[in-house]
This record gives C-alpha cells, structure tokens and sequence, in this order.
C-alpha cells in the first residue's frame, strides 16, 4: 500500500520525507509541496478537500451523510477530512481507501469528540478546571492524544473554552466555568497536551480544535443555540480571551459557533474569522464548522443554503461539516463569478498544510498503528493519571463538625441512584468509549475498606419524577430499571440508614442533563431525590452527600441542613475509586469552584467579575439599589471557594511598592499557612481592579493563582508578579491599553474572601 503511495507521489517525496518532523519542518519547503500539489488538483478535488464527512462510530446526534455512500464520496475524491471512525483497523481501512483509490492519494484527517479522554475518561472539563492544576489539565490532554491516536484519530474537537456564566445552558459542563483568565490558562494547557511541544513531533500528538468560537457561552436565557448579542468591549475583555490564549498556543484548528455574531451567524462571520481570528491574531491553522452549520444559516433567515455556503467560504471557514455547502454549491458559485478559485484554494491550501503538519503526506497510516491499541490505551499510569486528577477535580462544599474524611469502620449506608451506576460516572462526552466500563461507587468504596467496615447500597428513589415523560426517559436510560415505586426504594433505603452509622447519598443529574441541547429551568437536585435526602437528613444520622452535576445546582437548602457536601461532577472512569480516597481522606480535597454557584435560578446569570454599576448594593436590602427584593445579590458558593479536611491562614499582602512605573513591575507576597492537622493544598487566587478607568471595568478580577501543598503546620510564601500587562485592557476604542491611577489588588482563599491593597501606576 505505502509503495504505490510512494510512487505515485514521486515527484513530491523528497519534500515529503521531511513533512513527518512536525514543526521542524521549514515553511518554504510546505509552501513548495502544497503549491506543486494544488497545481495538480481539479476543481472538484480541491472543493472535496472542504469537506468533512460523518461515519456513525460514536454520535451524538442526528448525522446527515447517507452510510453507504461515505465510501463512494471519498473515492471520488470529495472528502477531506472524516468524523467519527472509532479503531485503528476501521480508520487504516478508510485511509488506504483514500490513498490508493483516489486520483491524488490525499490522507483524510480523523477527528472526534472525545473531550475529557478516550478510553480512560477524566472528569468533565468542568470539574477538572476545578482542579487548577495546569499540569494535570495538560496531562490529561496528553493522556488523550496518546490514547486517541493509538485508535487512528489525528484530531480532537477540543478544546471548549466557551466563557459560561449562566447555569441553565448545559454546555457549562463541557468549559471553564466564567472567567476569562483562568479559561485561557486551562486553554493553553489542554492545546499544549493535545498538540505535543513542539507540536506533532510524533504520532502520540494529534490536532487540537478550540471551540465555539465564538461567544457560544452566552447564549440568551440559557438555551442552546439561542441568541448571542454583546457589546465588542466585552468580547474582547471577557469573551474572547480563551479563544486567544488557544492561538497563542499554536491551536491547529478552530471550530465556528452555532451562534450569530452582531447579527451575523458565526460560520459566515468575516469579521469574527478573518478580521479578529486571523488578522488580529494571527492564527494560521484552518476553520472548520460545527455540525451542518452552513445549512442551519438558512434558518437564520439572512440567506438560502447556497448565499450560506458562499457567505461561509468568503468568511474564512475551510471546512463544511456536514452541510454539503461547499461540495453541492461552491463548483456553481465560481462559474457565477459568486466567489474566486483564489478563495477556494485558500481554504484548500489550509486543509493541505494541517495534514502536512501532523506529518499524513510522509506516512497517512502514522496514527493506525496495529500495535498501539493494546500498548496505549488504559495504560496503568492514564488510569492513575485520571483517578488522581479526579481527585483534584473535587470540591468540598462544606464540612460541619469534620464529619468527613469518614473513618474506615463500622457500617456506611451507600444510597442514591449514582451509588451502583457505571455509565453516569462518565459525564456528556465519554459516550466515545464504553459507556459500562467505569466502576461503580459501590465498588471504590468496598475496595478501600476491604474488611474493615461494611458498604450496603440501597437505590433510595427513581432518579427523576415523571418516568414516563420522553425527555426523562432518555436522562434515565443509562440508570437501570428497577420497577419498584419511590414508597417501595424509600422504605428500603430508610431500613438501611437505620441500622448503619453513616450515610453516603450519591445523588444529582445524570450525565445527559448537561452538554449539548441540555438546558434546565430549574437547577434543582432532581425531586424524587431531593425528597429521599430530606427523609435520610430526618433520621438523624450523619449524612455526607456526593453529588453529582455538570453546572452549578441550587442547593440552598442542601447548604443549610446536609452536613457534609463533596461535589464531585462526574469524574470519569476512575472517579469510583477517586471518591473512596477523598471521602477516607487518603486524597484531602483541594478543588476550587471555577463558577459562581447560585442561591436561586433566578439570579442567573451570576459571575463574580460583574462591572461596576451606579447604584450597587452593599448589603441586602436597600431600595433604589441594585438587586432583589427577595434575596442578597451573593451566590450560594463563589468563585474559587472550595474547603479543604485542614485549614489556611493567609498574611496581609506586603507589596514590593506602592508605585508602579509603566513597563515596571511589583510583587504581591503572602505567607500561606496550614493551621490545621493534616497536609493539604490550597489555591491561592490574586485579583485586581482598576479603580477608576475611561470605560466601566469589573468589580475584580482574576489575574493569576497558585496552587500549593502544605504540610500541617507549615508556612510558604507566594509570590505574584504583576506586571503592566496585567492592568491593560480594551478601551472603548478597542485598543489594549493600560491606564494610570489606583488599583486594588486582592489575594485569597476565593472570590469573596481576600485581602486587599492599593498600588498606583504611573
Ligand atoms: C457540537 C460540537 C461538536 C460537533 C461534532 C456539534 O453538535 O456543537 O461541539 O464538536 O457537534 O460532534
């Protein structure tokens, strides 16, 4: 197969040899094999290249490609890249069909969504942000990338660094939660692991896609693909920052949004994919759209499916996901004078430098190795990797009187629908690997106190009310059945807490309440479940609640009358054994909340970083200032809180100086110490605001962290730097400056408890 290859292309090998280097390789020499292959290319081929085509392995949702025809497609040569082939056999056999039987023997690029891993699944993004740990974040990504491309795949629709600050939309789970900077970092991160430094040096590195770009996260009222409208001041200073941050990282990819931008849907938004994108930042890698989204510009009523296909070309996108757009209509837009053949060898060109990138023109069977599937994946170490970042990902929400950690004795009652579940440990992307293969709660527990005590489990309740509503079938679907009533689960769950000196109530949302199309009106814990923790909290024992979530929940009552809460997202397929070491205390929990966590639905959206507004409201109630009449303008749990089975005491801030001259710097000091008895690690978060500014600028906002392990007893110092570039912002002109005048700088444990100091830039 690689012989034909390799003659056919005879005339390009001695450019190709080079091309497998990754970054080494100079750009002349791509520029020379792109151009000599382009010059080679029929229209039709070089249109083909612009299309991306669905296989069936591991969707989500509806796909639009007719299956028997895939095959026929890519031999006629117009596919450029294929979604959704699961195996390294499956993908090696699509690729030889599109290196042996089509004119230009053009390796195809294989992508998928497989966010948070592969086969050895992570937390959700969301709950591994809460970590703050950009090694372990970068790691995972490597994990994947290794894992991934052991199975063929050369490209992953990550990272999603989407901003989201309102807890109803459900793709809150698939982010960083809402801040700008803490979202850039986690984005370099993920790039970094996914793309290898330097980037594709080898075949465990694969391309990474940031994604939506942009704005997604702001959809109006939560809903999904509902509509984003902003001032460009905020975009810039809050939106598009981790969408930027993944450019600076060398993103290979990026995926446009469903959403419109300033009136204009997203995939056929120039200004947002040329001007700001490629211009303004300089990202050189190629666009590609999220699934069918030059056919849903249709709906959007600004123009029929060719004006759309068009409109998306002449934008800067270069790669039609599912739509057909290019394919059925771009042949047609040429000879009508609609569009150049310069566009479409643009965007063509882009395709081509990516799969020369990631090295396909030397070898396209790099990533199908036949050998790596069983040395790769679910390796020891990935799945100690996941388990330990887990973890990290946890967050104790409270703790009264150190119920938790537990003691590893006597009779613990394991109740709730997620104590004995497999599939919903995984979270809304870990369909792409085997759903039953995470171990249950259950077993993490048996497994950590061996004879030691005792773990009975009792179901409790059905998961949600109204089983037989379509929508709660499909959320239900991955718990088993079990055709006893509520009374019945109930009765039996109480038996048990009964006789038991503990309560464990594993309980929340399953994993398809959150992610894609997946938005919630009320964010309550599920009814039948709250009401079986109400009747668990009324028998009097001590009752630790683990819960379950892909987005903030409103769990006032559950803060008032539960005594122990640890939230612990869904943590993939080690989560089982992560949460046995958290709640034993052999991992003390560090995780910080990445998302303001609301006292009630009706303060969403709620962020910590709000600007500053004419009449704020100090303190609950004051009429003629900014707030409810029926509830404080705080958040249930801010931004950064998270607890930890010790304590830490910060030290006032000592600044290097008062007075900071442009393109100078100061450093922020604060001695951190553990006051309490056990070894943990604490997160320590600095914000800044800009005391008076020519536009109007957040309350604070968050400007670095660190994260740090503590002895018990033991004082370390941390030290920020802060520089001029921390103070810049976009101007109403949009330009990126830095103002003088006063700041206050903040340093501690979250968002609402810091200490604070004045500094004045010159
Ligand atoms: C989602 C994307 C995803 C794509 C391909 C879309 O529906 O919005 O996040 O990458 O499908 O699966």
């Amino acid at each position: 197969m690689r012989r034909i290859f390799a003659s056919i292309l005879s005339a390009f090998v001695i450019l190709a040899v080079s091309a497998n280097d990754g970054e080494k390789k100079t750009s002349p020499q791509m520029d020379k094999f792109i151009s000599d292959l382009i010059s080679k290319m029929t229209l039709e081929e070089k249109i083909g290249q612009l299309h991306l085509i669905s296989g069936t392995d591991a969707v989500s949702g509806e796909t639009v490609s007719n299956q028997s025809k895939v095959l026929q497609q890519i031999k006629a040569g117009k596919v450029g890249a294929f979604i959704n082939a699961k195996g390294a056999a499956k993908v090696r056999e699509i690729q030889r069909v599109a290196i042996e039987e089509t004119r230009m023997k053009i390796p195809l690029l294989f992508g998928m969504d497989f966010a948070h891993g592969y086969e050895t699944i992570f937390p959700i993004s969301y709950g591994s942000a809460a970590s703050w740990n950009m090694e372990a974040i970068k790691e995972s990504a490597h994990i994947a990338a290794v894992e991934a491309s052991a199975d063929g795949l050369n490209w992953i629709y990550s990272p999603m660094v989407d901003i989201t600050r309102d807890a109803r939309w459900g793709r809150i789970a698939e982010g960083a939660g809402e801040d700008p900077y803490l979202g850039g970092q986690i984005a370099k991160a993920l790039v970094k692991g996914y793309q290898g430094e330097p980037a594709y040096a080898n075949n465990t590195n694969i391309m990474a896609c940031v994604k939506h770009f942009g704005l997604y996260g702001a959809s109006e009222a939560g809903r999904d693909y509902s509509v984003v409208d902003m001032s460009k001041v905020r975009m810039y200073n809050e939106y598009f920052e981790p969408y930027k941050a993944a450019v600076e990282a060398g993103v290979g990819s990026v995926m446009s949004s469903f959403n419109e931008v300033e009136g204009i849907p997203a995939t056929a938004n120039k200004w947002l994919l040329t001007d700001v994108l490629r211009n303004q930042w300089g990202f050189d890698g190629f666009v590609v759209t999220d699934y069918a989204s030059i056919g849903d510009i249709i709906r959007f009523g600004v123009s029929d499916y060719y004006g759309a296909s068009v409109m998306s070309l002449k934008a800067g996108t270069d790669l039609d996901m599912e739509s057909y757009g290019f394919t059925n209509n771009l042949k047609n837009a040429l000879e009508k004078g609609d569009i150049t053949e310069n566009e479409i060898n643009i965007a063509c060109r882009r395709i081509l430098e990516a799969k020369y990138k990631l090295g396909l023109f030397s070898d396209p069977y790099k990533y199908c190795d036949p050998k790596r599937p069983e040395k790769d994946i679910k390796k020891k170490e990935h799945r100690e990797a996941a388990r330990k970042l887990a973890g990290e990902s946890f967050v104790l929400l409270k703790n009264d009187k150190n119920i938790l950690p537990l003691k590893k004795n006597g009779k613990i009652a394991l109740i709730g629908p997620h104590g004995n579940n497999r599939p919903n440990m995984l979270g809304s992307w870990g369909w792409p690997s085997n759903l039953n293969m995470a171990s249950t709660v259950m077993e993490g527990l048996k497994d950590a106190v061996g004879d030691k005590a005792t773990v009975s489990y009792a179901r409790g309740c059905q998961p949600y009310g109204n089983m037989e509503h379509e929508v709660w079938l499909s959320l239900t679907k991955d718990f088993e059945k079990d055709g006893r009533s509520n009374t019945e689960l109930l009765a039996e769950a109480l038996k048990l807490a009964k006789e038991s000196d503990v309560i464990v109530a594993t309980l929340g949302e399953s994993s398809e309440m959150s992610g894609e199309s997946s938005s919630r009106s009320d964010i309550n814990i599920p009814a039948p479940q709250k009401e079986l923790l109400k009747e668990l909290v009324a028998t009097g024992k001590p009752v630790v609640l683990v819960l379950f979530t892909g987005r903030p929940l409103t769990i006032k009552w559950e803060s008032e009358n539960v005594p122990a809460i640890l939230n612990v997202w869904f943590p993939g397929s080690e989560g089982a054994y992560a949460i046995a070491d958290a709640l034993f205390g052999d991992v003390n929990p560090s995780g910080k909340l990445t998302s303001s966590w609301p006292q009630d639905i009706g303060q969403v959206p709620i962020y910590y970083n709000i600007k500053k507004v004419s009449k704020p409201m100090d303190k609950w109630f004051q009429k003629f200032r900014s707030g409810y009449l029926d509830i404080s303008n705080e958040p249930l749990y801010p931004f950064g809180y998270g607890l930890s089975y010790t304590t830490f005491e910060y030290g006032d801030i000592i600044l290097s100086d008062t007075i900071m001259n442009k393109g100078k710097s100061l450093t922020a000091s604060v001695d951190i110490t553990n006051t309490g008895k056990v070894a943990g690690s604490e997160i320590e978060q600095l914000y800044i605001q800009d005391m008076v500014s020519s536009i109007t600028r957040p309350v604070k906002e968050l400007k670095g962290f660190e994260k740090i392990y503590l002895k018990a007893g033991e004082t370390k110092r941390v030290n920020f730097t802060i520089n001029e570039d921390l103070l810049k912002f976009y101007n109403y002109n949009l330009d990126y400056v830095s103002e003088p005048g006063d700041f206050q700088i903040m340093v501690g444990r979250n968002s609402s408890d810091v200490k604070n100091l004045k500094f004045t830039l010159k």
